[in-house]
């Protein structure tokens, strides 16, 4: 006999979006109603299975009392109960939909609370139960009665309770399954992390409350005017002080406004105010619209620089504090980030409040995810499957009732990587039907059926061109629509490379309308073991790795090199100029604003250093519009120098972002070329019984190999081509024909060896002839060291002569050593921040210093890093060494074997020996860990070169 019994557990693997819930309506605090926030300890019990426990747990006077306790809002497998699991598409489960495994850990919550002192008699309204988000399914039991039960982990839901409430001791309990048919809606690329992780808030909902409204302001931006008007359930007036607005809800006023965009997010205090409440109201008069092919809001064209953006904390997971939503913000706005994607699902509503107040333009998505069916053709896709739309345009209301009345939020965006399916068609018709103020986004409807944009991640740069071309071809509606990319850029550890050519394509192409990097953090889970944690530290029997690490920030939300690129090339001033004829041109790059906010600044430099500075008079330049400014005489100096000036744009003042004096944009132009640094060959080496010496250094006799230079000790001088690969020189594992990464460690180029062919002393120089060569192959480097020295100072030139059939390009190309001593540097180059060749925007010729330390860049998982651009010279452990050509700096405390070789921070253990490598070439950087590899000019060809350096004691 076999049997499946029906229980009341049924409701985890329903396709339904739930039942008991109210209906979905805007989010808001409201200035007079009571609330009570519901966060804090709860009493938890973990199951292993949906019904391992009854439900008497839920009822009046259970005694709790030797359950564990967790904090909501939070995720339990980040407070000691089980353990995260990561997986970018594949679930985690077998994919049988809406069927889930029988092992389905369910976390029992439970509070008891007490209604405040001043909370108002029971008689008086009702009262409703928010939760604004709980992964990934929950059931809701008020004083021993079943209230509901719900899935959408990032949406809210609420229910009326107040028939259920008592003045004291209420008993809330809320079972929570991991697993659900509602996660085969959410498989987007993140932790899978149940619990209650948003807010939960008991509402109080007076006689006369506000119910749901709708806030429509738009602005007109021929006449200047804004028209307002405020659609309630429930009738009110609504009052906008600052325009003298008093208009009953529902009626429309026209007024002359500022409007509301990223740049100049000017919002206005109102109130819709009803019979039983006053709900505050923050306006932004803005019009969006799709027009002439462009997407524009009051009147002009936007160009999105934006970033992706998960929901993420190295301790809290998804659940986020107002302080670290503020802090993103923050930094966004201070690396001159205009847009924000809400991948993949709503943030906490607090987030678009920021938007609204410093200005960010939103997509805000949907959460809704089905990627994992790409492994079966899309078969049973749940978007394509009628008996799942209640579900989808479930969640489509719940997003779109709840951030309707946010200025910032400009498209809605159905979802992320769920295929195609009548079921998106749904959600799309829906929207456009409720809110047709604003555009619809689906990267995933390429034909754009259902959207009013053309969306794509990833696209290559010439792919992107020929889209701004307008000869991508595609349907007629789609070739007649803008052109964004929701997601490039990917910012898996080391880079991204190439985001400066995008930006070049974006501006030269009015229908490419900006990008999103992906993505704005690592995903990174602090853990004394490893420094953070990815995919795979948990025991997760799938898992994909340190994929989840793929931000600008760091998880602790320290910017990494790639926001500093990427503040660079998204500067809203362009400050070009060519130093010879003494002129600066400056351009407003920004669509609103005109230059009012900056103030600008020159300085010169005579060899990296500032021997004079002031400021420089810029006039307020509208939008779109250039000047060129003289710049004074440039200061006398007869030294025989390299010189530039140097341009920055700096905050005029204090803003709600940044401070005064915060650096906007920047721009230096060279006067006068670096000379060359020269050393006449005076001395001769002379041969010794063991070294041979020449000017301040000594060489092994029999090797020819460097050994000191006058006092510092130097190890291992050599050739070097291999760095630690970076995740982008990996390339994903789709991409199989040219990830370099892979195809230099097929080749040997991580274990190359160095043959002796001659050690030849001349009247003037010491050569050393080698050949560097992998085992197995006959690809190899036929290379010279060329010593020669005026006494004082040594000079080496290295030449190369690739040998054989040289297939791939070259990771690096030059010299690396080890010194005993060595902790501070001082170099005249690129910095301050690391560089490479795609990634090298934000690297400012100066005078940098640094401790060894303080040079690397410590991506979650360790790889190359660190290097500085266009060094001319360095100084490192009692050394100077100058390049001819600028060479690429970097030193560390490892070898480049043992950063290849570590997994997590925590792998590097610093050696008493500092490596230096003296790059001539670096191979560039890309972004094919999700994307194009370098372009080809980044290429490092294995290509005969010729470098040197000049070596010198500091005495
Ligand atoms: C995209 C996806 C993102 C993320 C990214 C790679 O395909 O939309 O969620 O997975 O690739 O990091």
């Amino acid at each position: 006999m076999s049997f499946r019994t029906t229980t009341a557990v049924d409701y985890v693997e329903d396709v339904s979006p739930g039942a008991g819930a109210l209906p979905p309506r805007a989010w808001y605090a409201s200035s007079d109603a009571k609330s009570l926030s519901l966060n804090g300890s709860w009493r938890f019990r973990l199951s292993a299975t949906v019904d391992a426990e009854d439900d008497s747990f839920a009822a009046e006077g259970y005694d709790a009392g030797d359950w564990a306790e967790v904090t909501v809002p939070g995720h339990w497998v980040l407070q000691g109960h089980g353990s995260p699991i990561y997986t970018n598409h594949l679930y985690p489960f077998p994919v049988d939909p809406p069927r889930v495994p029988t092992e389905n850990p369910t976390g029992d919550h439970l509070r008891v609370f007490d209604l405040p002192e001043d909370w108002p008699a029971l008689s008086e309204g009702g009262a409703v139960l928010r939760f604004d988000g709980v992964e990934s399914c929950a059931r809701v039991w008020l004083n021993g009665t079943e209230i509901g039960e719900f899935k959408g982990s990032r949406l809210p839901h609420e229910f009326a309770v107040g028939h259920l409430l008592q003045t004291v001791d209420n008993v809330l309990a809320v079972r929570v399954h991991q697993w659900s048919a509602g996660s085969y809606l959410e498989d987007q690329d993140q932790w899978w992390l149940p619990g209650i992780f948003r807010d939960v808030t008991l509402l109080h909902r007076p006689a006369g409350a506000a119910l749901d409204f709708f806030v429509h302001a738009s602005y007109d931006h021929v006449t200047g005017e804004g028209t307002l008007r405020v659609d309630s359930d429930v009738d009110g007036r609504v009052t906008v002080p600052a325009l003298d607005i008093d208009v009953a809800t529902g009626e429309a006023v026209t007024v002359p406004v500022l409007p509301w965009t990223a740049e100049t997010p000017k919002l206005y205090d109102g109130f819709l105010a009803t019979e039983g409440e006053r709900v505050p109201l923050r306006i932004g008069f803005r019009t969006v619209v799709l027009e002439d092919g462009l997407i524009k809001v009051n009147g002009r064209a936007v160009l999105f620089k934006g970033v992706n953006r998960h929901e993420w904390h190295p301790e809290q997971g998804r659940a986020l504090d107002l302080e670290t939503m503020r802090e993103d913000v923050l930094l966004m706005k201070r690396h001159n980030v205009n847009a924000v994607r809400t991948s993949h699902y709503p943030p906490h509503p607090a987030f678009l409040d920021l938007c609204d107040e410093y200005g960010l333009w939103v997509i805000d998505e949907c959460d809704l995810e089905t990627h994992g069916f790409v492994e079966q053709d899309w078969r049973d896709n749940p978007v394509d499957d009628d008996r799942w739309t209640p579900a989808l345009l479930d969640r489509a209301a719940r997003m779109v009732e709840r951030d309707k009345n946010h200025p910032s939020v400009v498209i809605w965006s159905l979802g992320n990587e769920a295929g195609t399916g009548r079921g998106l068609t749904a959600m799309a018709e829906w929207i456009h039907g409720r809110d047709a103020s604003r555009l619809v986004h689906y990267e995933g409807d390429i034909d754009c059926r259902d959207t009013d944009v053309y969306s794509r991640m990833y696209a290559f740069h010439e792919e992107v061109e020929r889209i701004g071309r307008g000869l991508d071809g595609g349907t007629h509606k789609r070739r007649r629509l803008p052109f964004i990319l929701c997601e490039y850029g990917h910012a898996m550890g080391n880079g991204p490379g190439g985001i400066a050519d995008y930006q070049r394509l974006f501006e030269a192409h009015e229908r490419l309308q900006g990008g999103f990097i992906w993505e704005w953090i690592d995903h990174g889970i602090k853990d004394p073991r490893y420094g953070y944690a990815y995919g795979g530290d948990f025991g997760e029997e799938l898992h994909d790795g340190n994929f989840v690490c793929d931000g600008l920030v760091f998880p602790d939300r320290t910017p990494s090199p790639g926001l500093v690129e990427f503040k660079k090339v998204i500067e809203p001033v362009a400050i070009t100029g060519d130093g010879t004829d003494g002129t600066v041109r400056v351009t407003n790059k920004q669509d609103f604003a005109d230059l009012s906010a900056l103030a600008f600044e020159w300085s010169y430099q005579v060899d990296g250093e500032t021997i004079e500075a002031g400021s420089l008079s810029v006039p307020s330049l509208a939008p779109g519009e250039s000047v060129d400014v003289k710049l004074p005489e440039p200061p006398a100096d007869t030294r025989r120098a390299e010189t530039r000036w140097t341009v920055r744009a700096l905050l005029a003042a204090d803003t709600a972002w940044g401070r005064k004096d915060h650096e906007v944009a920047w721009g230096e132009f060279p006067v006068t070329a670096r000379p060359s640094p020269t050393v006449v060959p005076t001395d001769g080496p002379v041969v010794g019984e063991r070294l041979i010496t020449l000017g301040p250094a000594a060489f092994d006799t029999r090797t020819g190999a460097l050994r000191t230079i006058g006092g510092v000790s130097v190890e291992g001088f050599r050739l070097d081509v291999w760095r630690a690969t970076t995740d982008n020189d990996e390339g994903a594992e789709w991409q199989s024909d040219t990830r370099y990464g892979v195809l230099w460690r097929t080749l040997g180029l991580h274990r190359v060896r160095h043959r002796l062919d001659a050690v030849e002393v001349g009247d003037a120089a010491l050569t050393v002839r080698t050949r560097v060569a992998p085992a197995a192959r006959e690809v190899g480097l036929a290379t010279v060291y060329r010593w020669t020295s005026d006494g004082d100072r040594l000079k080496l030139t290295v030449s190369v002569t690739p040998e054989g059939d040289w297939t791939v390009p070259l990771p690096r190309l030059g010299v690396r050593f080890g010194l005993a001593e060595a902790d501070q540097v001082k170099w005249f180059g690129g910095g301050p921040g690391e560089a490479y060749p795609d990634s090298r925007a934000a690297s400012m010729v100066g005078r940098w210093q640094s401790t060894v330390d303080d040079l690397q860049t410590p991506y979650v998982r360790p790889q190359e890093n660190g290097a500085r651009a266009d060094v001319r010279w360095a100084e490192i452990g009692g050394l100077r060494i100058e390049g001819d050509p600028e060479f690429w700096f970097s030193a560390r405390r490892w070898t480049n074997e043992q950063l290849d070789a570590a997994r997590h921070r925590t792998d590097l253990v610093p050696g008493d020996t500092v490596w230096v490598n003296l790059d001539h070439g670096q191979h560039g950087i890309g972004s094919q860990s999700c994307g194009p590899g370098p372009l080809p000019q980044y290429f490092l060809k294995a290509a005969p070169a010729e470098f040197s350096f000049v070596f010198s004691e500091i005495g």
